[in-house]
């Protein structure tokens, strides 16, 4: 069947499923990973013990918690914003460290998802009752544009998880870029960047043994299937992850592993796949401090502290506006 050009789309992922595989080379965007299906899958990733990144910012947090606080300390209070707060694990060992040491503060978690939001309300109430929360729902775009309404006290902007890995370098200084206009000179950005280290070990980190990262992949596929009445075969295509030690960028496929004809009815588009052709679905860039440096220096940003974890894996840095 021939598959006449589509320009009108019902919705944003309508659109980007059909101009990601309309496209050569093929891509999906990891962000259309995350459905109830793709947070739990993403849960177990965190779990997994080769996806070292959970666990090093975890301990960076529980071993630095005196100089973090200390670095954000304000006489006159503060709120701490946190982006994309998920189930908020780690950030509960800073908060109670926080709350323990009497800090003045209110904490926002804005996330994209309300029952995420809500159950991590639930949990600070019974695990740290003393918290006070302020949950706040919306996309990236939506709270960068309400993050310039927090300014009646020093803000602590937080990004944990290194989120901003899975964007391209150019759309990172974009996205800090934002941010930066929303600070001024006292608040500051803490945000986690996995490091470059032994490539075998991140290689592993995005291709584990018990094949958790290959079904998070696949949930592109299966949701497709879902939304979009397409008929993907996931067992048709394999994970496959790349990493370039010189640029840092690790980069995960999906790769048909022979001729086939999917079939997207919402779209009436017939997608056709030579055998070995591959949908490109993630990036999970690593650093060094030159490339963090370059990044903040692009953004007008400064980098005025950093924590590690004792293996040198991930990096916490916390930024000023440099403007
Ligand atoms: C959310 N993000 C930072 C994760 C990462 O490491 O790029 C997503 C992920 N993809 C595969 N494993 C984890």
């Amino acid at each position: 069947m021939k598959n006449t050009i589509k320009t009108t789309f019902a919705s944003a992922f309508e659109e980007d499923v059909y101009k990601g595989l309309t496209n050569h080379p093929k891509y999906l965007f990891s962000k259309y990973i995350y459905d109830k299906r793709g947070d739990k899958l993403f849960q177990d990733i965190m779990n997994l013990p080769e996806y070292y990144l959970t666990n090093c910012e975890y301990n960076i947090l529980k071993n630095h918690a005196e100089e973090i606080a200390g670095a954000f300390n304000a006489t006159d209070g503060l709120d701490l914003i946190e982006l994309g707060a998920g189930d908020g694990k780690k950030t509960k060992v800073l908060l109670r460290y926080l709350v323990e040491n009497n800090m003045d503060f209110e904490y926002l978690p804005i996330d994209i998802s309300q029952n995420a939001l809500e159950e991590l309300e639930t949990s600070l109430k019974n695990e740290i009752p003393q918290l006070k929360v302020k949950i706040q729902q919306g996309t990236y775009f939506q709270i960068l544009e309400k993050l310039a309404d927090f300014n009646s006290r020093k803000k602590v902007i937080m990004m944990l998880g290194s989120n901003i890995g899975n964007l391209l370098h150019q759309d990172a200084i974009d996205f800090l870029k934002h941010i930066r206009a929303a600070m001024s000179p006292e608040d500051m950005l803490f945000m986690g960047f996995d490091q470059k280290k032994h490539p075998q070990t991140i290689q592993d980190a995005y291709n584990d043994k018990t094949g958790v990262t290959e079904a998070f992949n696949k949930n592109l596929l299966i949701r497709i299937n879902s939304e979009l009445k397409a008929n993907f075969e996931p067992d048709a295509f394999m994970h496959w992850e790349t990493y370039n030690p010189e640029t840092g960028t690790a980069k995960s496929f999906l790769v048909s592993q022979k001729e086939q004809e999917v079939k997207i009815g919402e779209l009436g588009l017939n997608v056709h796949f030579d055998a070995w052709e591959t949908i490109h679905t993630e990036i999970s860039q690593k650093y060094d401090d030159q490339v963090v440096g370059w990044l903040a220096e692009q953004s007008g940003l400064k980098v005025t502290d950093a924590f590690t974890d004792e293996k040198g894996y991930y990096k916490n840095y916390i930024f000023r506006n440099n403007q």
